[in-house]
């Protein structure tokens, strides 16, 4: 290693990422370091394109890297590569990290989070597939304007998820005839989940949300136990009744002992026309009061805005029809919270964040 890249990679390792508490060298982020003259190129690869703090840490990287004497230009490239999460028995193996959207009572948003989360993952480069597991109500083919007929089959009956807005999407919708409800009941009900599972051509996606149906019932149960789940993002809104549902949610995830990534308040506040101030109609700071009795995250406020529910209704979410309208930002940021929360909870269970480039820069620093 020359005394340049000595340089380069010492001043890097001053860099911290500030949700894995490590810096990126250890990290094993640094790829393809180029020196030709003054002019020096790397990567810096992540462990999700969704990173909340990605212009940071490009920023503190230029910055460190040009203070260096004989450097005159840097050229930082951020990429990233998804970790999956590590399950004993992988149901879905092209799936790297599956998250489940809950609540404990039901008209809360939790569809309308699901979609937007699912599309502002998509947006920052991710793979994404997004299931309806809401049997009783389906309605993510209203709000990703799919019109609802089955889906093509493949090879061993195995059937292919609708493509829109950048997203692979199921739905239990597409499994009956059109307005038909489903009447399942106990096995019937697990049967499906495993359908849902395994009959689709997932192909590889770095993300798979699901939508779940209110409350903490059949279904929930069947495919907390039937999904090697990474995660589940508990949706609430202000009041206190249904905080007190979401007390239960949040529950029934730790008795099935799935990681709880933590909860978003959904109808937080209201911006009005004119005035940037927000308006906590009603109770505010619930959700966050929520996240501190269970020791887990706020990963986001969503402000109640019409603008969201009229984009569902027209089949077009708000993230993607008005990417920087405040509602369009809150999904963004509420996206980076659930991607980071993922990646944190990966390498605190012992996952090998590659610590490769680590250990042969130190060895060769040894060497020397
Ligand atoms: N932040 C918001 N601002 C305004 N309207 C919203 C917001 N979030 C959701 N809505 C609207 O509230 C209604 C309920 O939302 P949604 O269907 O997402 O809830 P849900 O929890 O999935 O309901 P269910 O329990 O019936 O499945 C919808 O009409 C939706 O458009
Ligand atoms: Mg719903």
């Amino acid at each position: 290693m020359s005394e340049l890249q000595e340089k380069i990679m010492s001043a890097l390792k001053t860099v911290q990422d500030p949700d894995l508490h490590k810096d990126i060298v250890s990290l094993g982020f640094i790829k393809n370091l180029n020196i030709e003259g003054g002019s020096v190129k790397f990567d810096v690869e992540l462990t999700t394109p969704a990173c909340p703090v990605k212009e940071q840490l490009r920023t503190e990287c230029e910055t460190k890297v040009k203070a260096i004497d004989g450097v005159e230009q840097v050229d930082v490239n951020m990429t990233a590569v998804v970790r999956s999460t590590e399950h004993a028995q992988p149901v879905l193996p092209g799936v790297k990290n599956i998250v489940a959207v809950a609540s404990g009572k039901g008209g809360v948003g939790k569809s309308t989070v699901s979609t937007n989360l699912a599309i502002a993952l998509s947006l920052t480069g991710a793979r994404v597939g997004l299931m309806d597991a809401d049997i009783y109500g389906p309605s993510i083919p209203q709000m990703m304007g799919i019109p609802i007929s089955s889906p093509k089959v493949g090879s061993e009956n195995k059937f292919f998820p609708h493509e829109k807005h950048g997203l692979k999407v199921v739905s239990a919708a597409f499994l009956t005839k059109q307005g038909q409800p489903l009447m399942l009941r106990g096995p019937m009900l697990g049967g499906i989940i495993q359908q849902f599972l395994q009959n689709v051509e997932w192909g590889e996606l770095d993300y798979l949300i699901i939508d779940l149906p209110p409350g903490t019932g059949d279904v929930q149960l069947t495919l907390t136990q039937k999904a090697p789940l990474s995660g589940a993002v508990v949706v609430t809104t202000p009041q206190e009744v249904s905080l007190i549902d979401a007390d239960k949610g949040v529950k029934m995830f730790q008795q099935v002992k799935v990681p709880l990534l933590g909860i978003v308040e959904n109808m937080s506040y209201f911006v009005c026309d004119g005035c940037d101030k927000k308006h906590h109609i009603f109770r505010q700071g619930g959700g966050k009061t929520l996240a501190e009795n269970f020791k887990i995250p706020l990963l986001g406020e969503v402000p109640i805005i019409p603008a969201i529910a009229e984009a569902g209704d027209n089949g077009i979410p708000v993230v993607m029809s008005d990417p920087e309208s405040p509602a369009g930002k809150a999904y963004k940021e509420l996206a980076g919270q659930v991607a980071a929360q993922l990646s944190i909870n990966q390498a605190n269970s012992g996952e090998k964040v590659s610590a490769d480039f680590e250990l042969a820069w130190s060895t060769e620093k040894e060497a020397n």
